[in-house]
């Protein structure tokens, strides 16, 4: 999709509305993860370099149109500052006058950051009125959240038809790194789908089969695959009501060329415990008073042979309960593995959505993954093949 950037766009001296998503996870009051912040570094740095004077808008959390003070972004600006090494003051108002005189008053190299955008109903509603309030604030409009491009709200959207708008640097980066690795990938591409329910990914993998070589299934899901395919899964975690949606699934990807690759093998256990006493089985060998809690070594080796004769991977989800050794092995391994053919300048590595990031900072190698993405839900919808609104309205 073509669309405008900050090089395409006049900031000497101007007011630039910059919507950014800083829903960081924090702690007692203080942030506990800031790479978020880090990475809007780039877009707050080029329009100050530009002369712009950035204008911060974000969410935190989900106050429902209300203000709720644990949800104020008050406590980040500080934060924020470090991060972005620049000084950034906060106006506890997102439009008024309270907003408007603050941003008149921003200086020359300083940031202002408003207050949660989400204290107001419309902006979850998308109300024009609150839109065009926003809009005051700004002579320009930059979208640097592709994490909530997911969100048709009046920051993420509903602005863009107002102002002039562009997408910022982190927003360019998610979108070319997407790209890459689905709408115009170097074959062959392989998918690793994991996490635990078939249901909750049901558009994702219809779509993948669409776009992808090899879809290697793991986690939960992999266990209702399993099941429809008429094995014992003993007491695993798995969707037994998703069976026949499971082989609709195998049989579609068979017709459209898409290889389906299950555990070969499996790790075994009789409850989810670290330290526990595992078995590895066959996959068709489960014992009724045992649970699927991993995929097994020749699994990985099978993965890690495709991930070898591949251009192209893409992730989203655990193999296994990583959160509890020795049930990371898998998808330890296989990240491992995923992260050294990319830095051979073998393989383009793509990965996002929630447990994903965790699994592969356990992993120890986010960091070499050709892409990491910050968005969770918004990676999954784009996963799915849904247009985002925030992305279409800078189109
Ligand atoms: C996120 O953290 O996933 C984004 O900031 C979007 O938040 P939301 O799911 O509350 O819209
Ligand atoms: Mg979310």
């Amino acid at each position: 999709m073509a669309f405008r950037t900050i090089d395409d766009l006049d900031l000497e001296a101007k007011r630039v509305l910059v919507r950014v998503d800083i829903n960081v996870p924090m702690q007692d009051g203080k942030v506990t993860d800031r790479t978020r912040m880090e990475a809007i570094r780039p877009t707050v740095r080029d329009i100050l370099d530009k002369g712009g004077r950035p204008i911060l808008l974000a969410h935190f959390g989900r106050p429902k149109g209300k203000i709720v003070p644990e949800m104020s972004l008050a406590p980040l600006a500080a934060p924020l500052a470090e991060t972005l090494g620049v000084p950034v003051e906060f106006a506890p108002e997102c439009i008024g006058e309270v907003a408007e005189q603050a941003a008149e008053a921003l200086q020359p190299g300083h940031v202002l950051l408003l207050e949660n955008t989400r204290f107001h109903p419309g902006e979850e509603t998308n109300d024009p009125e609150f839109a065009n309030a926003l809009a005051r604030l700004g002579d320009v409009y930059v979208n640097d959240a592709f994490s909530a491009a997911h969100r048709a709200h009046a920051s993420t959207e509903g602005i863009a038809h107002g102002l002039p708008s562009a997408a910022g640097r982190l927003m360019q980066a998610e979108l070319g790194a997407l790209e890459n690795a689905l709408s115009n990938p170097q074959r062959p591409v392989v998918a690793v789908v994991g996490g635990a329910k078939v249901s909750t990914k049901l558009e994702l993998l219809g779509n993948l089969i669409l776009k992808v070589d090899q879809l290697v299934i793991g986690g939960g899901m992999a266990n209702t695959f399993l099941a429809a395919r008429g094995f014992e899964i003993g007491k695993s975690l798995a969707e037994r009501d998703m069976t026949d949606t499971a082989l609709e699934i195998e049989t579609r990807a068979k017709a459209r060329g898409c290889r389906i690759i299950l555990p070969a093998d499996i790790v075994v256990a009789s409850e989810l415990r670290a330290g526990v006493e595992t078995s590895t089985l066959p996959a068709d060998s489960c014992p009724p008073d045992a649970m699927i809690l991993d995929a097994g070594p020749k699994s990985v080796t099978e993965i890690n042979t495709l991930f070898e004769r591949a251009r192209t991977i893409v992730w989203n989800g655990p193999l296994g309960a990583f959160e509890t050794s020795p049930f990371d092995a898998a998808t330890t391994a296989c990240a491992r593995k995923a992260a050294e053919l990319t830095d051979e300048g073998k393989l383009l590595s793509v990965a996002g959505g929630g447990d994903t990031v965790a699994a592969l900072n356990h992993a120890g190698v986010a960091d070499r993954f050709s892409y990491v993405s910050t968005a969770g839900g918004a990676f999954l919808e784009w996963l799915e093949g849904k247009e985002l609104p925030g992305v279409v309205a800078l189109g």
